[in-house]
Formats: C-alpha cells, structure tokens, sequence
C-alpha cells in the first residue's frame, strides 16, 4: 500500500511520501510501520478505523482524526478514538498523548446528519471519559473551529494548546440542542457558571486568546504547526511531570447566590433567544453542574439532550442548518462551472434599496459606483450611506480606518458613464417595466461587453426586462431584501435565456459578501413575494370577518413570525403592494374578487401609507415605530364588511394562523411542481430569512411536514369547502405526497 503521510514534526502532509509496509493486521484496524522514501524516518501507523489513526512521533503518541471537511465526529470517529486510548495507553513507551485533526480545523461537532437516529458505538461522553482517564499526559491540538463535541472531547483531555486563529464554542443552542457529551459539566468547572452559559446559552465561539483569559486553554500559539506545538508541549508536560488535570474531579465553582444569577441569566435568554426551549435546558444542566456530583450531572446532561434531540424545535433548527447549505447546490450545474470575476460593481437607483445593495458590497470590500439621475437625490443618498457609515464607527463596530475606506468605496454619480468598467451592476429603480426597460437598454450600451446586468425587481418578469437589451443571456435577477445592507436572503432569479456562468458567479458574489443566495425561477413574485400574496390575502380577509390588525397580528406573532402582517405592511409602506395591484388588475392577473387588497387600498386612498405617514393598519405617535391600535380603521373595516356582505363573527386565534399559514404550503407546492424553486429547503431557506418565519419552526415546507401532510390536506379542503375553492384547491403535489404517505423533506 502507497501512502502519503507526515512525521507531524512541523511538516504539512504533502511532504513526505511514505512506503507503509502494513503488518499484522489486526482485523478492521491495520498497523503498519512508514518509512520515507529516503528511509530515514521511521513512524508506526495503525489505523483505528476509517477515520482515525495513531503514530508515534518518539515517545509521543499522536491521535490523528481525519474525517474531512470539517472533522465531524461521526461514529467511526467516536470509535477510533476510544481504540486509540486504549493501544496508547497500554503502550509504556507513550510518555504522553496529542489528540491532532487533520486539515485545517479541529472536530467541528457531531455530525448533524446522524444526530436524531440512534447512536452506534461509543458516545462523546465515552470519549471524553476515556480520555480524561488516562494516566500520561493528553493534550488536545487545536486548530480552525473547536466547536461543539469537538471542544467537548477537548475538554475530556487534561490540557488545551491551540493555534491563535481557533475559535472555540458550544453552537449547539443553534440547533436546538445543549452539549451532550459532558460540556455543560466540565466547561463550569473550567471557567465558572457564568462565562459557561455565556458560550451554551448565546452559541457563540470565542476566539483563542479570549479562550486564553477564561482559562478554557493553558497555551496559545502563533501561527506555527499546531501539532508540532503540542507535540512539544506534551514532552514538557511529561518532562515536568505536571499533575494532570481531570475536570470531572474538578469541584464545581461555588456560587453565592446561584439561583439570582440563574435567573437573570434565564430571563436574559427568554429575551434573546425568544421561544426557545434549548438555552433554558442549557441552564438546567448547568445548575446540576453546580449542585450535584459529576456523574449526576452528566446524567441530567443526557436526559435533557434526549429531550431535545427529539423535538421539533431541533429537528427543524438542524433542517435549516443543513438546507442553507444545500442552497449553493445548483441542480444541473456543474460546481466547477468557471465563473465571471467581479471586482467592480455599479447600482442604478439611490432609494431605500439603492442604498443598502450599494452599502452590501461596499461593506464586502468592492467598489462601487451608485448612479441616481437627480443630483438632489443622489446627494440624499450618499448622505443616508454616509449615516450609515458613521452609526457603524459610533458602535465600534469598525475603526477608523475601515469608516475611511468604506466611505471612499461608493463612488456617486449622475450619469451611467460610471459603468464604464464595473463587472456587475443592479438596477434598482420604481418598480415600472418601460422605466426598467429603458434603463437595462441603456445598460447594455454602457456596461462592458463582459458585465452582468442584474435587477432587483421584486416581482416583474425578468424575461421581459432582459428583451430589452441584446444580451438576455447576461440578464438576471438580484432580489435583495429591505435593508439590503443587513438582510441575508437574495433570490437569484434565472430568466429563460440567463446563461449558466452567469447564475453561478450571481451565486458565488452572494455568498462573498455574506448572504444566502437562492435560485428562483421566473414567475410573478419569484419564491417568496408569489407566497407572500396568499398570506396578506387571507390576513385581510380576516379583517373583513372579524378580527382586528392587532389580533391578527398578535397570533401570527404568536406563531412565532418576526412581525405580524400588518405591521409589516406599514413599515414597508403600503403604496407598494397597492402599486403591484394596480399592475396585476391592469394586466388582468388579479383575482376577480372585490374583497381583494381593499382594505389597504382604501387606506392608500386616505393617504395613509403606513410608518412612512405615521398611519396605515395602525396610527404611529410622532418619531415611534410602535403600532397603536386606529378607531378610525376598525371603522373602516366594518364599513366594507358591510359593503362586500361579509357576515362579522368572533375569529380565533388558531384559524388566523391556520388561514394565513397554510396557504403559504399551498403555494410552495404549486412553486415546487413548476420547478422554480429548486427544492423544499429552498424555500424554507427563502421564508426564515427574508420573511421572519420562525427559525425553531424551520420554514413553512419543514411546519408542512411535522404538522403532517394529511392534515394540512385536510384543513386546505375544509376551508375550501367554507370560502370556495378559487383559493382553497389543493396543489397537486400535497395529494399526491399524501396518497404515497411522503413528506416534503423526501424531495429535498
Ligand atoms: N456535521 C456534518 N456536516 C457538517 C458539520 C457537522 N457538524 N459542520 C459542517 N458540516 C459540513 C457542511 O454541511 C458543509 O457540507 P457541504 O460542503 O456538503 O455543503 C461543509 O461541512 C462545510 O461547512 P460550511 O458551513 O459550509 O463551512 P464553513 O467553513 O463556512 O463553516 C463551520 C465551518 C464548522 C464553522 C460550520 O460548518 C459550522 O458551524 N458547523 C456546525 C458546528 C456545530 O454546530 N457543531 C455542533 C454540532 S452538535
């Protein structure tokens, strides 16, 4: 057998070619002795499983995890370890242990794929144990991210040594989850109750030198081999005979007042964390950390993880984690498929969207040329990118130096000559196709014959736009959400004719600046805004039946959306949805339905806009943002109640969130069957990201699935059967899934 392996004295793994001549093998492990080529160098291999190995570097023996990309801890991680502990341990001539990862990063984690089925092998807990048990020095090497049941197995070694560009954390929170492989016992025990449920309950990684001050590693270095560093570190250890310190006999902190501390912990999370059941189990689990013995704790530990690992909440916490990723997958395109470069990017369009897209890659590092055709505007504009600059270096959120640079990167201009070269531009003007058909054409004359010509319509055809230049092949969509500068989600929209280098550098640029990208198709409103309609829809017909905008929007919020509908539509201003009608009925698309939007048309008509006008569904005080209940809408309401014949009754809160939700399914399906989204995670993705849909819910396609398809089928004809089937007739795709008792998540 031909290998490729390192001494790990400070060698990257490409260095030495090894011969390894593999003896005794010892059934699924292999043994084998690796010379150079030069044959002088000699190390012993044996192989633990697929994924781990041992070599002894002298007396040092080294655990070697190798299970690329980010060295999830899969099962035969778990149990090449614990194989590993047991050969070094037995072994007299291991002085002491380094517990290495190969590649760029430490064990990222469980494996998220296999969390919720049941676990094969040994446990982290095991791992930890087994390490922590062993009676030679064991330092653990880290490097990359240190996260989850990899820094849980860290803590399990009686010495951390990490390289300055570790970041450490506890993410699980993330998934709905608290460590459950000893972390909530052992990091107290380290750092103290506090600074612990800082990490369990936020999440958040801390980088190596914070890491340093807390005491959760005894050695940082600079950028050198990480696994010569700890190599050397082990034979000091060994050298020194320096106790070795087992955490699980740590005594825990005391705490004066443990359950004031707690408390104000607790309800810190309730505030950040809102609805979240995972961070207050994170501070049960730590309080047994406190209060009971260690192994107490750590049972209290796995009962809570149970729990969680099978919740909803995790269950769809880790869908998400798992479709954000799959989003950059592009069915029918190949990965390698070479791409434009963008060094250079112009925006037409100083308003609300103008501004944000502009700030969004100027905040990335590109240049940009922002081109507004009134020089009153413009300068408008660049004072609102100059404010945001400023509110930025006010914050500390960046220096001097980088406020400086990000204001010189927008340049402003009133005329398209500023295109000359840019790679990329984004037209965002009023939405109005002859405005954006003379714009694109003028585009096409002034953009360079290689340049992108991307618009951020929200909801117009993007083939149409595209026909007005002679190159529809370089057209596409760039739906970017309000504020753009800070909102994640971008609908990557593909018109008929958008040549495929040009969908996949729109999706490359939308991850370098920071942003989910999602492919969508062309279609009225794309992903999101086509499933938006039927959820504004129904939340106005509630109106009419019954329920006020408060109530409306209170159980939706309920429900868990960021916002309610209502209040949403005043902060975006309720001119835009009346605008968009206006097309729709012009273009006879609209339904033919009189109840249809009249609601917020009629208080267009009365000037009442919304935040902007401090009046729409609600009435604003002077400069507030908070929504306050009007006499003059509920009036209003009850007038075209009366009007259109609608009978008023009590409505509940389970229907609104019923009649508004589950349209949103109704809709996606239909999204799904015509092939412009690419697959449920997609429009999950879409929802949780640009539309406030409950992360702990996972997305209206992952809701669809653990309310069960049957049921959803079952209430869409109900209520067909109430209010007719023009919005009511179930798409295709949930029958069929339901006969063939699917789910959504199989399509995925
Ligand atoms: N289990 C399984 N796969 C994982 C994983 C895990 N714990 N962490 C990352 N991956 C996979 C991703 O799905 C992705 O796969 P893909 O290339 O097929 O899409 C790949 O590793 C790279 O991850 P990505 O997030 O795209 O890379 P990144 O460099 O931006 O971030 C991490 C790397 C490790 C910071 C990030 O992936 C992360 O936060 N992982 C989860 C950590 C975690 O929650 N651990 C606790 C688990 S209980």
């Amino acid at each position: 057998m031909d290998r490729v392996g390192s001494t790990g004295e400070g060698r990257t793994r490409a260095m030495y070619s090894f011969v390894c001549k593999r003896s005794c093998p010892l059934s699924t492990l292999g043994r084998a002795t690796l010379a150079t080529s030069a044959g002088t160098q000699a190390l012993v291999v044996t192989e633990h499983s697929e994924t781990v190995r041992s070599e002894r570097h002298g007396e040092i023996g080294v655990i070697v995890v190798d299970n690329p990309p980010v060295n999830a801890i899969a099962p035969s991680v778990r149990d090449g370890i614990y194989s590993a502990v047991q050969e070094l341990s037995a072994d007299e001539a291991v002085g002491a242990v380094v517990l290495h990862c190969a590649g760029s990063t430490f064990m990222a984690g469980a494996d998220i794929r296999g969390l919720g089925a049941r676990p094969t092998g040994r446990t982290t807990t095991e791992i930890s144990a087994a390490l922590e048990a062993m009676r030679k020095p064991v330092v653990a090497a880290l490097q990359g991210n240190a996260l989850g049941g990899g820094l849980e197995i860290a803590l399990g070694c009686h010495f951390r040594c990490a390289h300055s560009g570790t970041r450490l954390g506890l993410p699980e929170v993330n998934l709905g989850l608290i460590p459950g492989g000893g972390g909530t016992q052992r990091l107290p025990r380290l750092v103290g109750v506090e600074a612990a449920l800082q990490m369990i309950g936020s999440g958040k990684p801390v980088t190596a030198a914070e890491a340093l001050r807390l005491g959760l590693v005894d050695r940082v270095v600079e950028p050198v081999d990480i696994l010569a560093a700890a190599v050397a570190y082990a034979r000091e250890l060994r050298d020194a005979a320096v106790p070795l310190r087992r955490l699980s006999e740590v005594a825990p902190p005391s705490v004066p007042d443990l359950d004031a501390l707690l408390s104000s912990i607790e309800s810190g999370l309730r505030r950040t964390r809102k609805g979240e059941q995972a961070p207050l189990k994170a501070i049960e689990a730590v309080r047994a950390a406190v209060t009971t013995p260690f192994h107490e704790g750590l049972a209290t530990e796995a009962r809570l993880f149970a729990e969680l690992e099978n919740s909803s909440q995790s269950r769809a916490l880790r869908h998400l984690f798992l479709a954000e990723r799959q989003v950059a997958k592009l069915r029918g395109i190949p990965v390698d498929t070479p791409v434009r470069a963008v060094r250079r990017v112009g925006v037409v369009g100083g308003g609300t969207m103008g501004r944000g897209i502009a700030l969004a890659f100027c905040n990335a590092g590109l240049p940009v040329a922002l081109v507004e055709n009134e020089p009153a505007a413009l300068e408008r504009a660049m004072a609102a990118i100059a404010d945001v600059h400023a509110g930025a270096l006010g914050k500390g959120r960046i220096t001097a130096g980088q406020h400086a640079e990000r204001i010189a990167r927008i340049r402003g201009a009133t005329d398209m000559s500023a295109f000359a070269e840019v790679d990329l531009v984004i037209e965002a003007v009023f939405e109005d196709m002859a405005l954006k058909r003379r714009v694109f054409a003028d585009l096409e004359r002034i953009c360079p014959s290689h340049a992108i010509l991307a618009t951020n319509t929200s909801a117009l055809d993007i083939d149409a736009i595209a026909g007005a230049t002679g190159r529809p092949q370089d057209v596409i969509g760039l739906h970017f959400f309000s504020p753009a500068h800070i909102m994640r989600l971008v609908e990557v929209v593909q018109g008929r004719q958008t040549a495929t280098d040009v969908i996949a550098t729109a999706m490359k640029l939308v991850k370098s600046i920071d942003k989910i990208g999602v492919l969508a198709g062309n279609c009225d409103g794309f992903i999101g805004n086509r499933m938006l309609a039927g959820y504004r829809r129904e939340a106005e017909f509630l109106l009419l039946e019954g329920a006020s905008p408060q109530q409306v929007d209170h159980a939706l919020v309920g429900f868990g959306m960021a916002m309610g509908p209502h209040a949403m539509g005043d902060m975006a201003g309720l001119d835009i949805g009346a605008a968009g009608r206006r097309r729709r009925r012009a273009e006879g698309t609209l339904p033919d339905d009189p109840r249809f939007g009249v609601i917020a048309d009629k208080l267009v008509e009365l000037g009442r806009l919304g935040q902007k006008t401090s009046a729409g569904f609600y009435r604003y005080q002077p400069g507030s943002r908070d929504p306050l209940p009007d006499s003059e809408v509920a009036d209003l309401i009850e007038q075209e109640a009366l009007r259109l014949g609608v009978t008023r009754r009590q409505v509940s809160d389970e229907e609104i969130v019923e009649r508004c939700v589950y349209p949103l399914i109704n809709e996606a399906a239909r999204i799904l069957e015509e092939g412009i989204a690419q697959r449920p995670g997609d429009i999950d993705v879409v929802w949780v990201n640009g539309y406030g849909f409950p992360r702990v819910r996972g997305g209206p396609m992952q809701f669809a699935d653990e309310t069960g398809l049957a049921r959803v089928l079952e209430r869409l004809q109900q209520f067909g059967r109430q209010h007719g089937p023009l919005y009511w007739t179930p798409a295709p795709l949930i029958e069929r899934l339901v006969a063939e008792n699917a789910t959504f998540a199989t399509l995925n």
